[in-house]
């Protein structure tokens, strides 16, 4: 089994992007640990405070997010920061050569009955000229990635990363401390009988995705002519994997529930980074409206529609908008 710095080395990989992202793993680790301890660890309840979305942020949510701030920050390798948890971009090193935005704990309403939960990272090139202040800098097109990733801290803590050249499984030892390469080259197969949506929505829907899931429900009897099964674990990073492990499609679709927030998931640190995951095992990402790493960003904090998984079902989905 080969460890993690070597797999990057065999790809290619530069040396200060390699030492970035052994950076991020650094953090991930010790929030894999806080997780583990559960109550034991004393940062399972909720802070007083909201994030700038107005959802009530976990202590564990507030841990994991100063964990990775500040080993980043204090790196050098990083010109700014941008986090789910952060209302505005964290400036660092104005010579750093790297961003980052991420999701620190993904899922976390899945914290208290410990189910799956993770964090969820993208790197890009930092623009030169641009002050380290400056959120600008984060505007940039998911294809501009460098490096995507995400940490699920389930029974095992798996690492699913690319940089380009295909999505790989790594196993944290917890022993050792050591990310090991445990699946090169992750597939998603074409085709799947399974579909992950928030089906309490429903009615919330526009008419093409609720005509599309309509018939999947409708299995044999509908015009799909066979049974679809339905999973949903309520955390993007535990329903993408699944998507990556065994194929499937995941939605969180436009909805009017309430229409000041037509969507769900953030473009920077949710879409974009698994996007990357996808598309580079042969699956895909995409709006209603077209390839959601081609998404010009207009803010650190958007949020967008996301259709992905198994690629046959993805274009079966959007032949209904047509
Ligand atoms: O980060 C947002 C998130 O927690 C995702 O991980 C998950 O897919 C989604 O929200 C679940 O939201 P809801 O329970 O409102 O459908
Ligand atoms: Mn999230």
């Amino acid at each position: 089994m080969q460890r993690l710095a070597p797999a990057l080395r065999a790809d290619n990989v530069n040396l200060d992007l390699i030492s970035l992202i052994k950076t991020v793993l650094a953090a991930t680790k010790e929030i894999s640990f806080r997780v583990g301890q559960g109550a034991l660890s004393g940062v399972m309840g909720s802070t007083l405070d909201e994030n700038i979305q107005g959802e009530v942020q976990k202590e564990l949510d507030v841990v994991a997010n100063q964990l990775l701030k500040d080993i980043l920050l204090e790196s050098g390798f990083v010109k700014a920061i941008s986090s789910e948890e952060e209302d505005t971009s964290v400036a660092g090193n104005q010579n750093g050569k790297y961003i980052v935005s991420f999701d620190p704990l993904d899922g976390s309403s899945n914290i208290e009955i410990n189910s799956l939960i993770g964090t969820i990272f993208s790197i890009m090139e930092a623009p030169e000229g641009m002050d380290a202040a400056d959120p600008d800098m984060f505007k940039q097109q998911g294809t501009k990635q460098v490096c995507a990733g995400y940490v699920l801290y389930g029974p095992a803590t798996i690492l699913a990363m690319t940089t380009g050249k295909g999505t790989h499984f790594y196993t944290l030892d917890k022993t050792h401390g050591s990310y090991m390469l445990t699946e090169k080259n992750v597939q998603i197969s074409e085709d799947t009988s399974e579909f992950a949506v928030n089906m309490s929505n429903q009615r919330f829907w526009q008419q093409p995705m609720q005509n599309y899931i309509g018939d999947l429900v409708k299995g044999s009897d509908g015009p799909r002519e066979r049974n679809f099964n339905m999973r949903w674990i309520a955390a993007m990073v535990g329903d993408v994997h699944r998507v990556l492990t065994r194929g499937g499609f995941f939605t969180y679709p436009a909805d009017n529930k309430s229409p000041e927030k037509p969507y769900k998931l953030r473009l920077m640190y949710e879409a974009n980074p698994m996007s990357f995951l996808v598309e580079q095992a042969g699956g895909l990402s995409v709006t209603s409206e077209g390839r959601i790493m081609e998404i010009e960003p207009t803010d650190i904090h958007q949020r967008v529609e996301v259709i992905l998984g198994s690629k046959n079902e993805v274009e079966k989905c959007l032949s209904y908008y047509k």
